[in-house]
């Protein structure tokens, strides 16, 4: 998600903020932009920039902003695209209070509305924007109550907000220090002699000093440059423990994993609940997607869904398809991107398209979308990257809120896609006569998901254990039925794609018309076989393969022993809906293809021949 940094101190010098910046910029990188106090001046400098630090290093420059207290974002877009005037920081009506976030503030529209009532002014479309003129209600007293401290409008203005923050404040009529306040959204307090950082990563962090102090969620913590004191949200004193980094700048950015894959594989409980937040009406048993509200009446009258993606964002568009079809019964198939235009797809003004992509920026999939808004589609987006020109060509869609994904191999995007799936899947189902008592249990399990993805990452040991064993094979068969089919393809590709070894991945009922043939004793399979609708065939394969003398390696559901009897090795994932249980099975694949890779020496994050956004078809 988006980097923050507060710096208040000796120094007199905004090169500070820009340097933190920089070294916070894998994290989000479509805009970004500094406030800096200036206590000769006795105000708040501000550059904002739709781009890189390097530009707005340069603005910097040229203005000559400078002054010993600051704060600085670099932005991944979430509510509102990467603009001048989304960048943070962001200001109350009176240019007095500035403040950068990181975070979602889901309840932004209805604060948003009673303030605008009140002659509050807005100048951007984010969810942050709210929080500057929520202090400066209790700040100036202009909600009918007393003048209040900086610290102390942050605190009563956080008390109506309902979402996840790590922010930082600062204010020209309170100045030379810096309120931070954390809920949900890591912060951290740099210590150094006479100068002190905040920071949502210790990548900023680092270059100043080793010793910090994890904020947690509820402290509000007020920074000048003889100290630091940590409260809660009922000005309770916190003493939180101060910690030594040994970590370079690297390795600081990728949160103490060896690499990004790893980090975010196991981002996921995160990445899924900020897929979901918001967006599941428990109690009427319904998805919430206020990006296809202005298209909803469109959607009532679909006919028919085309899915389109490339690699693993098609993956996750062929689950799709099952879900759609099963739950919402609506006709849908999937294509690769690349192939779409070449068919002479039958498509009008009742299909609905939707585009799958993490980057939002794939031209073979920007092609499919060309061709599919020329005859007339409603085009829908489920893109992870706000403002990319996916989302700016369809007419409207859903963002995966997944945070931005470093590594070449697509991880936490994926599951995320698959989320957003099962959200647009109740959302069409209970628009097309799908009872509320299936939604409810839909909706029920999608909330479960966050949590499950915890227990199956428990296992990566004993997934390193399975990698090490057979990571010298020279090939591998992925298989699964139904839902699994489609992550026995995803397993095969994440496994080519970073550790260069050779993978197919198959429906588990294509294996007797051919590819049985490659079974011996060192080609491993890797079934995915949960105890679901499919798994007695699934059963079947195995016992096949097994009778062949191929080792196999399955993937089944937490209780399922038996299987242990028949199989080589053993990995276990949590029960869920069979619908969903493909978020929960890829993820072993995901992290025993990082084993393997890493263990053969590969360059994970990068590894060769591939880009992280293909911009040529
Ligand atoms: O950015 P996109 O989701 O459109 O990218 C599509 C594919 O290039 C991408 O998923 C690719 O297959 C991944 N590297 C696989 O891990």
């Amino acid at each position: 998600m988006c980097g923050i940094f507060g710096y208040v101190g000796k120094e007199n010098n905004s090169s500070i903020g820009i340097e933190a910046l920089k070294r916070l910029e894998y994290r989000g990188y479509d805009s970004c932009g500094i406030a800096v106090f200036n206590a000769v001046k006795k105000n708040i400098g501000v550059e904002k920039v739709a781009g890189r630090i390097s530009e707005l290093e340069k603005k910097i420059a040229v203005k000559g902003i400078k002054g010993s207290a600051m704060i600085g974002h670099s932005r991944w877009a979430t509510h509102g695209g990467p603009t001048v005037k989304n960048a943070h920081p962001h200001w109350d009506c009176h240019k007095d209070i500035h403040l950068v976030h990181n975070g979602i503030i889901e309840n932004y529209k209805q604060i948003k509305d009673r303030l605008s009532k009140k002659g509050h002014k807005f100048i951007s479309e984010t969810d942050t924007e709210v929080l500057c003129h929520l202090i400066e209600e209790y700040a100036t007293g202009s909600n009918g109550s007393k003048s209040y401290t900086l610290e102390e409008a942050v605190r009563r203005a956080l008390g109506h907000v309902r979402g996840t923050y790590g922010i930082a404040v600062i204010s020209k009529s309170d100045p030379n220090k810096i309120v931070a306040a954390r809920m949900s959204s890591p912060l951290l307090i740099g210590v150094n002699d006479g100068e002190y950082v905040i920071a949502s990563d210790p990548a900023a962090v680092i270059t100043h000093t080793n010793k910090v102090i994890y904020l947690e969620d509820g402290d509000i913590a007020v920074l000048t440059k003889s100290g630091f004191r940590i409260a809660d949200l009922n000005r309770a004193a916190q003493k939180r423990v101060e910690q030594e980094l040994d970590w370079d700048v690297e390795e600081a950015q990728k949160g103490g994993y060896p690499h990004f894959m790893l980090k975010e594989i196991f981002e996921q409980p995160e990445s899924l609940q900020n897929s979901i937040r918001g967006r599941l009406i428990q109690d009427e048993g319904m998805a919430r997607l206020g990006g296809l509200e202005p298209v909803k009446e469109r959607i009532k009258s679909i006919e028919r869904v085309n899915i389109l993606g490339c690699g693993t964002a098609y993956h996750a568009g062929l689950i799709g398809e099952y879900m759609f079809e099963e739950y919402a019964g609506v006709p849908c198939e999937v294509d690769f991107s690349a192939e779409f235009r070449y068919r002479k797809p039958i498509i009008d003004k009742n299909t609905a398209a939707i585009f799958v992509s993490q980057s939002g920026e794939t031209a073979d999939t920007l092609g499919a979308l060309r061709e599919a808004k020329e005859k007339g589609a409603l085009c829908l987006g489920i893109v992870n990257t706000v403002g990319s020109s996916i989302v700016r060509m369809t007419d409207a869609g859903v963002y995966n809120h997944a945070g931005p994904e470093i590594g070449v191999a697509s991880t936490k995007a994926f599951t995320s896609q698959l989320v957003v799936l099962a959200l647009l899947t109740l959302y069409l189902g209970r628009l097309r006569g799908m009872s509320y008592v299936l939604g409810e249990r839909i909706a029920k399990e999608i909330a479960k998901l966050p949590e499950l993805t915890k227990t199956v990452l428990k296992q990566d040991n004993h997934i390193k254990e399975i990698a090490e064993k057979y990571k010298g094979a020279k090939s591998f068969l992925f298989i699964g039925r139904k839902y699994n089919y489609p992550i026995a393809l995803e397993g095969a590709l994440k496994l080519k794609e970073i550790s260069y070894i050779h993978a197919e991945g198959l429906s588990a009922g294509e294996l007797k018309h051919g590819h049985i043939a490659l079974i011996d004793k060192n080609v491993p399979t890797i079934a995915i076989a949960t105890r679901d609708s499919v798994y007695e065939k699934m059963l079947s394969n195995i016992q096949e393969i097994k009778a062949r003398g191929g080792p196999v390696i399955a993937i089944t559901t937490k209780g399922n022993t038996k299987l242990a009897d028949i199989v080589d090795d053993i990995i276990y994932v949590p029960k869920n809906l069979e619908m969903l249980s493909p978020i929960l099975t890829v993820i072993p694949l995901q992290l025993f293809a990082y084993h393997v890779a890493a263990l053969n020496g590969r360059d994970v994050d990068k590894p060769r021949n591939l880009a992280k956004s293909v911009t040529v078809e």
